[in-house]
């Protein structure tokens, strides 16, 4: 089974053939990720209107770059799967419109998938992991703890209650003179720094469950900036250690209050997502599964962020447990759980 799987969810435009080779090695025949990130660079975040315009720019030869360098036409294909949510409604529309009219033409099955789902599978892709694993999904725009018992059957066990860690990293490293993204420079500036200086609060110290929250620790960061005035650069790498040594905590925290909720007796802690790719946040992950004898899988770090790659894989994994293509007509949408596909 060869499957083309199509990402523009937010500022990457993706696309990548993968097939269902036994050695994961040999699973990715090709992975192109055109990022947008320079052009929203200056306005410190993703302009939706912006990167739609660019999907619609780049799509066709990203998707011609993905099957020339697998060494395929498009007849070699037997699926066409697409993220059809949760992200920004016109780069969805833009993906999930590409893949549908080539399955019309071509008479191929055509799959929408589940952003979330993607970043959840990545490392069942890359590794031979099992079921039921807890997992860490912590991207630019999602945050959450679930136990993963199989394809589909996902019980999300805690939350973000406000913002996403790497929406957390990119704001503070604007208030810091970063660019955008800033979770990479936040961890650049944090090896030079401090990780003691500053000592910002764990949220959510007396609530029950695994759910998080950043936007308090966000501004105790920025009223310490605030109370620094003028920022040296040892100064800004201080903050960033302190900071990120805090989101690490804080995550570790409540992985453990995640564990202690699960049911299934998982045997390894999975992570997903772009701020997977972080050392420290890698690091403490890894040290904590050791210490709760569990297994421990971090994706490599270019399948972190956004590709086509995560997404032609869960269409795989859904198709192996059963899952029916999707018709023509599915709707694409900018919020959805992992829970509801
Ligand atoms: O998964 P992703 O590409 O976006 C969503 O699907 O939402 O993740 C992007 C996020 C950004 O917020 C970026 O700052 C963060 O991942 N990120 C990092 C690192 N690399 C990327 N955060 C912390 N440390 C990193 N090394």
């Amino acid at each position: 089974m060869k499957v083309l799987g199509i990402e523009t969810s937010c500022d990457e435009t993706a696309a990548a053939v993968v097939c269902d080779a036994v050695a994961p090695e040999k699973r990715i025949l090709s992975n192109i990720v055109n990022s947008q990130v320079s052009l929203h660079a200056k306005y410190g975040g993703v302009v939706p209107e912006v990167a739609a315009r660019c999907h619609v720019d780049a799509i066709d030869e990203v998707i011609n770059g993905a099957l020339e360098e697998a060494g395929c036409t498009i007849n070699d294909i037997d699926i066409i799967a697409a993220t059809a949510c949760p992200g920004l409604i016109g780069g969805l529309l833009v993906g999930t419109v590409c893949a549908k009219t080539i399955s019309a033409v071509t008479g191929k099955p055509y799959m929408a998938i589940n952003h979330l789902e993607g970043h959840l599978l990545t490392c069942r892709l890359c590794y031979d992991v099992e079921f039921p694993f807890l997992l860490l999904l912590t991207s630019g725009g999602n945050f959450l703890f679930a136990e993963v018992l199989g394809i589909g059957k996902y019980k999300i066990l805690g939350e973000t209650l406000d913002d996403a860690a790497g929406e957390c990293f990119d704001k503070v490293a604007k208030m810091l003179g970063f660019s955008y993204p800033g979770g990479v420079a936040i961890q650049k500036h944090a090896e030079h720094g401090d990780p003691e200086r500053y000592k910002f609060t764990i949220p959510l110290q007396r609530r029950l469950g695994c759910d998080v929250s950043f936007s308090g620790l966000k501004t105790a960061v920025k009223l310490q900036i605030e109370t620094l005035g003028k920022l040296t650069e040892q100064d800004k790498c201080d903050v960033s250690a302190s900071f990120q040594n805090t989101v690490v905590k804080f995550i570790i925290k409540q992985l453990g209050k995640a564990l202690k909720m699960t049911t299934s007796n998982p045997k390894s802690i999975v992570v997903a997502g772009g701020v997977a790719a972080n050392t420290a946040l890698r690091k403490a992950l890894m040290d904590f599964a050791s210490q709760h004898n569990l297994k421990f899988f971090a994706p490599p770090i270019s399948l972190c962020t956004d590709n086509g790659a995560m997404i032609a894989w869960t269409a795989i994994e859904r198709r192996r447990a059963n899952f029916p293509f999707s018709p023509l007509d599915t709707k694409t949408s900018p919020r959805q759980s992992i829970t509801e596909m």
